[in-house]
């Protein structure tokens, strides 16, 4: 099937597209490359737009002749949305409505990347898609928009949809060199560097951590099974990890304790996450979650390499 993949550019859109293409699917990539990087997809064979979907006409026509659409381009930052909330809300929520618009001309499927944000200051753990939503950033408010137009597309227009919840995702291809960049591969990162690890608070909070290739083929499967479904779904396998944690699994791998600089907590950040996968695996039981320890070594491998 041809799939149009907005924000293939990135991280976790670079990682689909290896395995769309292995899969033998046709693929489309719509980036504005803000965050994403056109080496990310080097000599592989998309056909790569350059746009937003924040641009009606570019989302249609990038939209007009597939069969689903991946929808991941957004401004994916808690601190940054805290510092622009009208650019998160631009990008994530408005962008989210004019690729419902594109999709709902085409008749394709989607598959949303929605955030365990929309939770925020709800402390109850773990997570269960029932619970009740209440972001505590610009980022997981339209987050929340954008998933709430996702169904609502499926009630009102009979739209195949589905809006995943990803956690923490981490692995290859994430990128360590901007000042939102997440906390495993600035860790890493910094480490192989030799240079100090900077936490954000005193390290106690904790995240429940998902390998993209986990992510991939939860997608992967919602895809290729066209799978639609009437409320979101979270995407973590229910493990619990401090960020501490993180730190020694680095030291361990390299063998050497790491010097660590702690900073003022970031604003926005909630304090604990950890998902009920009961749904999860209900729905994609073939799939399984990736060990830490190997998704750590994962991280360390592709650095070493890039
Ligand atoms: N990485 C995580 O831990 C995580 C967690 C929860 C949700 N998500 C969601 O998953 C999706 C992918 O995240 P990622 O980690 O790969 O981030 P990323 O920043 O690497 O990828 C986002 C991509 O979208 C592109 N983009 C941004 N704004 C755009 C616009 N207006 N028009 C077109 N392209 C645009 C960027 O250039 C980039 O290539 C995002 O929607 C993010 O909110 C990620």
């Amino acid at each position: 099937m041809t799939v149009l993949v907005t924000g293939g550019a990135g991280f976790i859109g670079a990682n689909l597209v290896r395995s769309l293409l292995a899969r033998g699917h046709d693929v489309r990539v719509l980036d504005d490359l803000s965050t994403g990087r056109l080496d990310n997809l080097d000599g592989l064979s998309v056909d790569v737009v350059e746009g937003s979907i924040t641009d009606p006409d570019a989302v249609a026509a990038a939209a007009a002749d597939v069969s689903a659409i991946v929808h991941l381009a957004a401004r994916g930052s808690v601190p940054r949305s805290v510092a622009d909330p009208v650019g998160a809300h631009t990008a994530n929520a408005t962008g989210t409505l004019l690729v419902l618009e594109a999709a709902r001309a085409s008749r394709a499927h989607v598959v949303f990347s929605s955030s365990s944000s929309v939770y925020g200051v709800n402390t109850a753990l773990p997570k269960r898609e029932e619970m009740w939503t209440q972001p505590m950033s610009p980022y997981g408010a339209s987050k929340l928009a954008a998933e709430s137009y996702v169904m609502s597309y499926r009630s009102a227009y009979g739209l195949e949809a589905i809006a995943l919840r990803f956690f923490n995702v981490y692995g290859p291809l994430q990128r360590p060199d901007h000042d939102y960049a997440a906390a495993i591969p600035r860790f890493a990162w910094r480490a192989l560097a030799g240079e100090p690890l900077v936490v954000h608070g005193d390290g106690e909070q904790t995240r429940d951590f998902t390998h993209v290739d986990a992510v991939v083929a939860v997608t992967m499967s919602a895809l290729e099974r066209r799978l639609s479904w009437d409320r979101p779904v979270n995407l973590a396998f229910g493990e619990r990890t401090r960020v501490l944690d993180v730190v020694e699994e680095i030291g361990r791998q390299l063998g050497r304790d790491l010097d660590v600089v702690h900073e003022a907590p970031r604003p926005g950040d909630v304090r604990d996450s950890q998902n009920d996968p009961t749904l999860l695996r209900e729905l994609f039981p073939e799939v399984s979650p990736v060990p830490f320890r190997d998704g750590i070594a994962s991280v360390l491998d592709w650095m070493r390499r890039a």
